[in-house]
């Protein structure tokens, strides 16, 4: 069989290959993919936390759900726009929720939200931002590989 055809020998363009390829994602958990507290040595002049350094928890969290979905080696390949809409400040509590919303052949999205437990009023909750992850299962070689549900 050729590579664009389908199981049925319907010949299927690129797009709708995606399509057939598509699994069903395990349902969302409870928890938080991370928890973290945010120190000192993250602030940036203003005395709140680097944005970078959010992003960088928002790819731990994104990969900890692809983990959860199907367990392969897993890179980054984009993340979207991210919007940073309250600030994070050193002592807060941040909680980032992941959930796969697509899972293709090789690829998998994950939606990141990430919230801030205030270290002034821990009681209070700030939702930070959160982001569109796009992680590519890989092999051996580096190369894209085939996601394998459970
Ligand atoms: C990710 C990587 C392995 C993809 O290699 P590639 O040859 O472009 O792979 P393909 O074109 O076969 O695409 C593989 C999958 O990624 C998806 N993809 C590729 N580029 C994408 C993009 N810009 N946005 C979203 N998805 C993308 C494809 O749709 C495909 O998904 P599917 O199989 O579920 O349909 C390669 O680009 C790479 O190694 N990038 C560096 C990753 C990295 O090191 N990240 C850490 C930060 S430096």
């Amino acid at each position: 069989m050729t590579k664009n055809r389908h199981p049925s020998g319907i010949k299927m363009s690129k797009d709708a290959i995606k399509i057939v390829a598509t699994k069903t994602p395990k349902p969302p958990r409870n928890e938080p993919a991370i928890r973290v507290v945010m120190m000192p040595r993250d602030t940036n002049g203003e005395g709140s936390i680097f944005g970078g350094v959010i992003l960088s928890y928002i790819d731990q969290a994104a990969y900890v759900e692809a983990l959860r979905q199907a367990p392969h080696r897993y890179v980054t390949v984009s993340m979207k726009e991210v919007v940073f809409k309250e600030p994070v400040r050193v002592g807060d509590v941040l909680s980032l929720y992941g959930q796969a919303t697509r899972i293709g052949r090789t690829s998998m999205t994950i939606s990141v939200k990430v919230m801030a437990g205030r270290f002034s009023n821990p009681t209070e909750i700030a939702r930070v931002t959160e982001a569109e992850v796009v992680m590519v299962a890989i092999g051996d070689n580096c190369e894209p590989r085939e996601i394998e549900m459970d």
